[in-house]
């Protein structure tokens, strides 16, 4: 996503540093635009740096490329961080004298305020009628947060923590992008986990599989574009934060079950597509486990033995929602099962018996092995349903294609299942 981040003159311009750095670690291509006074807090290097592009706060630079113009038209959000109370009330009024003030007279795209000020400036009728008149317009102007200033004093004023403004970007482009709500998701809450565990060794070695998340972000990015708001539980993924996707970024299996555990109220659909793990070390070494040592501690004494790891089980935590959520309808529960087929059995007649011993409404079964499905943008599935409805393979189609058929089973399934709530 292209992101222009402006910077106007706040001592909370530090802040927006990390939020510069939070966009750009997750793949979002970010222009910074500082007013003059934004760079007497933090200098035209740092931003360049962190974003890699230059930096300017005047028309004047650039003439040729009519940056003024074209930074504005081409942004796809464009997040104001701190907004002081003079920038604001630029805005309202549609001045134009520097390059962030034309920007924001150009941007057609969502549009965040994120206000930091004293409270006596934040709370001034001129203030607060400049907010409105922009929120009347389609801006986004968040709520300063409450606590500590700059001096001694403290109250509504402070600029939101970087994370939390990250998250109320990404909502606002979600809200634009679903505002037509003519998606059939339209109106659900999902939570999609994506990419594979790492069982931690020591501080430098894990257990882990190959798993690249791009399933679980097709997902995602599907759902947001039919219409649902999608949390998106991230385990080991390279991948760029889908925009509009609050995106969780986790570890182990016990930080997937946690970050799940903490959001499943919140959610009507529970889409578990990562791969975790099913058993981690039993013990952690908090230093690097040696390739070698000599337990007689005598010099040449290497011992060549290599230790062994113990594992315990992970919970399952896919079994583990469908326990809690007990007599009830919702939320909907999705599995994956990744199988390679064995003397057992087929993939399909494996996922028979998976789909009855996890209780999940959907299991996602697909064929697995060293060069099929990781990290591939093509796969094949089959969609197995609890209430008897019939399988069906889709496949082989891209990882978008096959998000898009498990949606759509996902979509039936909430009408036939609980007619006074359906999907709708
Ligand atoms: O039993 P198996 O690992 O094949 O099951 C895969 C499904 O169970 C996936 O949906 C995965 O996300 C979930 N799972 C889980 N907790 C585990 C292992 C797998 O929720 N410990």
């Amino acid at each position: 996503m292209r992101v222009v981040l402006g910077v106007s003159g706040g001592i909370a311009a530090y802040k927006a540093v990390s939020l510069l750095r939070r966009f750009t670690e997750t793949g979002h291509d970010v222009t910074v635009v500082p007013t003059d006074a934004a760079l007497r807090f933090v200098g035209a290097p740092t931003w360049a740096a962190l974003s890699g592009k230059p930096v300017t706060s005047q028309v004047w630079d650039d003439v040729e490329r009519v940056a003024h113009v074209r930074i504005g038209q081409q942004a796809e959000l464009v997040v104001v961080a701190p907004a002081t109370a003079d920038l604001i009330a630029k805005a309202a009024g549609g001045q134009a004298d520097d390059l962030l003030t034309a920007t924001l007279l150009t941007a057609r795209c969502p549009v965040v305020y994120a206000p930091a000020m004293h409270t006596e400036m934040w709370l001034h009728p001129a203030t607060q009628a400049n907010v409105a008149l922009l929120r009347s317009r389609g801006a986004v102007v968040l709520d300063p947060a409450a606590g500590r200033l700059t001096g001694a004093d403290s109250g509504p004023g402070r600029l939101p923590e970087p994370e939390a403004l990250y998250a109320a970007c990404l909502a606002a482009v979600a809200a634009r992008e679903g505002s037509t709500g003519a998606g059939d998701l339209a109106g659900l809450r999902v939570l999609i986990t994506a990419g594979g565990t790492r069982e931690a060794l020591d501080p430098v070695r894990f257990l882990g599989n190959r798993s690249s998340g791009k399933q679980g972000y097709a997902l995602a990015e599907v759902a947001r574009d039919r219409g649902a708001q999608v949390s998106l539980v991230s385990a080991n993924v390279t991948l760029p934060d889908p925009a509009g996707v609050v995106v969780i970024r986790v570890e182990s299996a016990l930080d997937v079950q946690q970050a799940v555990a903490s959001r499943v109220t919140d959610h009507d659909i529970v889409v578990m597509c990562a791969a975790v793990a099913d058993f981690r070390p039993k013990a952690y070494a908090p230093t690097k486990i040696k390739k070698t040592h000599d337990p007689t501690g005598g010099p040449g004494g290497a011992d060549e033995s290599a230790p062994v790891i113990e594992l315990v089980r992970n919970p399952d935590i896919l079994r583990g929602l469908v326990e809690a959520r007990g007599a009830a309808t919702r939320p909907i529960i999705v599995g994956f099962a990744a199988e390679t087929g064995d003397a057992g059995g087929t993939v399909l007649e494996l996922a028979r018996a998976k789909l009855a011993r996890k209780g999940c409404d959907v299991l996602v079964a697909n064929e697995v092995g060293r060069h099929l499905t990781f990290g591939q943008d093509a796969n094949t599935v089959h969609l197995l349903f609890a209430d008897g409805s019939p399988e069906r393979t889709i496949g082989p189609a891209t990882k978008v294609k096959i998000a898009e058929a498990v949606w759509d089973g996902i979509q039936a399934l909430g009408h036939r299942s609980t007619d006074s709530n359906p999907i709708d």
